[in-house]
């Protein structure tokens, strides 16, 4: 990756997993990232981590988003706009696979309301 110094990144899911590793990865670069979770403490302990992890200069910020409810999703996007005023990397990685049946918040069949209607709201 190319230094992404000035650059404003979010990236779901950022607690754990293939999100945790990508909010690390562009920060070590230099971006400013925004790590959303649904847990404040979850998101709190990935950012001390990786902070403790890397000697990066890049900013790191929390997001509290559930993809499964349209209100919070607004709610995040809202606030998201209220403290920048450019998104030059989206990373959609949030998401869940094969669950139990279950619906979001708003009644639609959990994976595709999740990974898919989530992002794409
Ligand atoms: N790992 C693989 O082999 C693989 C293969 C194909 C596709 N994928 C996809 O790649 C992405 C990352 O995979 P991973 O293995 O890193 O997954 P993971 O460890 O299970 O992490 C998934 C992330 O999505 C979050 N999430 C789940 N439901 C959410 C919701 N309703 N609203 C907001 N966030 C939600 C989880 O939050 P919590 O920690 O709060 O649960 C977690 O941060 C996922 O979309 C997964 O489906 C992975």
């Amino acid at each position: 990756m190319p230094d992404l110094t000035g650059k404003i990144a979010i990236v779901t899911g950022g607690n754990t997993g293939i999100g945790y590793e990508t909010v690390k990865a562009l920060y070590e670069k230099g971006a400013n990232v925004t790590l959303t979770a649904r847990d404040e403490k979850k998101a709190k302990d990935a950012i001390e981590k990786i902070k403790s992890e890397t000697k990066a200069t890049g900013n790191l910020e929390i997001g509290i988003l559930n993809l499964a409810n349209f209100a919070q999703i607004k709610t995040f996007a809202n606030e998201f706009k209220d403290k920048h005023n450019q998104l030059d990397i989206l990373i959609n990685n949030a998401g869940v696979m094969i669950p139990p049946a279950s619906k979001t918040d708003d009644g639609f069949e959990l994976q595709f309301g999740v990974n898919f209607l989530g992002h794409f709201a």
